[in-house]
């Protein structure tokens, strides 16, 4: 059940009981979007990204459902831990720059599977976890995603050998590699090319005797949000089709694949609700005010120009507002075109105490919220 399709009164009740703004999260739909991926890519172990949404009960369905998760701070090991993942075979830390702190803190609880892209990583972790396994991360494109990633992350990979060599002298075990196609990727041939480069890295490696043995996928896997054409077991076909052609099949080979999904697992199973608590003409445009905004929920409109699908929950006839925040400043205004700049949406007639309803608001709405001014996050209710 797609919680942005709940029934007015239904959306009312909870207003009623909890308040706004409220996040309303399905269990089930958070069960069948791993499951879709589970069943897409049956030999994948799957590690669900948290950054996307680690709230407590979400991480709690993932560990029933036997996912294990991608950690990028001390913070999200103890938060996934909490939840009942074990460090020992549940975690990988696969942010690329990490605190030493943090290196320290992983090693010390039995995690023992990082992520590196550069020399000072390879010091880092030999340092703080001396004899762990290691993942390269790889650049690959990340052309026709929402969110790039290689701009910041990743090894060139004409210095893969040399970077895996590195690894070796200083007492760590080279496993694998890893790349991300970059978030909400639209093109299953994004995934393609990574793992053709990946499979470069691997006989690249071979002649200098390492030989790797997991190739991490990351995430990328997208979810819809306006009318994207989303088509997750399709990607998946094509994903195992070209791991089968290079690499000679998945649970075949020695080699193991896993993937770090964040967004196609928790997106589009929350709507967000929220109220209008002010309202005023400015320069001719009316302007609606609501309890959360871009430095709340909203931040991916700033960051990435999301757009989400939303509806007004009032009958009147269509009219175009400008949609805030409630924070001091003025970027926050979360209705925004294309190129990012203020703008107008249509929505049926609202005012003062009205609810509007955003669907598609799992990933990294929450997690990317802030506390500017006071605000708190939006509470979690789950409905199933
Ligand atoms: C290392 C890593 N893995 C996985 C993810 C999750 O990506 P997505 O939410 O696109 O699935 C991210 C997102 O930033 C990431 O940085």
């Amino acid at each position: 059940m797609n919680p942005f399709d709940l029934p007015v009164e239904k959306i009312e009740a909870l207003v009623e009981e909890h308040g706004t703004p409220i996040y309303l999260v399905s269990r089930s739909k958070i069960r069948e979007n791993f499951e879709a991926l589970d069943r897409g890519l049956p030999a994948v172990k799957f590690y669900y990204a948290m950054k996307a949404n680690p709230h407590h009960e979400i991480l709690k369905i993932l560990v029933a459902a036997g996912a294990g998760f991608d950690v990028a701070s001390r913070g999200e090991i103890m938060a996934a831990v909490a939840a009942g993942a074990d460090p020992k075979k549940d975690l990988i830390f696969a942010d690329t720059v990490k605190d030493p702190k943090q290196i320290a803190y992983a090693h010390s609880i039995g995690l023992d599977d990082f992520t590196f892209d550069n020399m000072s990583e390879i010091t880092q972790i030999a340092r703080h976890a001396p004899g762990a396994k290691v993942h390269l991360r790889i650049i690959v494109s990340n052309e026709g995603s929402v969110a790039h990633l290689s701009h910041k992350f990743g090894a060139e990979v004409s210095d893969a050998v040399a970077l895996l060599e590195a690894a070796r002298d200083r007492g760590l075990r080279p496993h694998g590699v890893s790349f991300h196609v970059g978030s909400q990727c639209l093109e299953s041939e994004r995934y393609v090319e990574a793992l053709r480069a990946t499979h470069g890295v691997f006989d690249a490696a071979a002649a200098v005797g390492i030989e790797l043995k997991s190739i991490d996928i990351g995430g990328g896997f997208p979810v819809r949000y306006m009318d994207e054409e989303i088509d997750i077991s399709g990607m998946c076909k094509v994903i195992e089709d070209e791991y089968e052609a290079l690499f000679g099949g998945v649970g075949e080979s020695q080699c193991q694949l896993v993937a770090e999904p964040g967004r196609a697992v928790v997106g589009d199973a929350v709507a967000l609700v929220t109220k209008v608590i002010s309202e005023s003409v400015r320069g001719g445009q009316n302007w609606l005010y609501f309890d959360d905004g871009t430095y709340g929920s909203f931040m991916e409109v700033l960051l990435y120009k999301v757009k989400y699908p939303w509806r007004g929950i009032t009958d009147g006839p269509m009219k175009k507002y400008v949609l805030a925040g409630p924070t001091c400043d003025s970027i926050d205004v979360f209705s925004r075109d294309e190129s990012g700049e203020v703008c107008a949406v249509e929505l049926p007639s609202m005012g003062l105490d009205d609810l509007l309803i955003v669907g598609s608001m799992g990933a990294y709405s929450f997690s990317e919220s802030t506390r500017f001014n006071g605000f708190e996050p939006a509470r979690f209710v789950y409905l199933d």
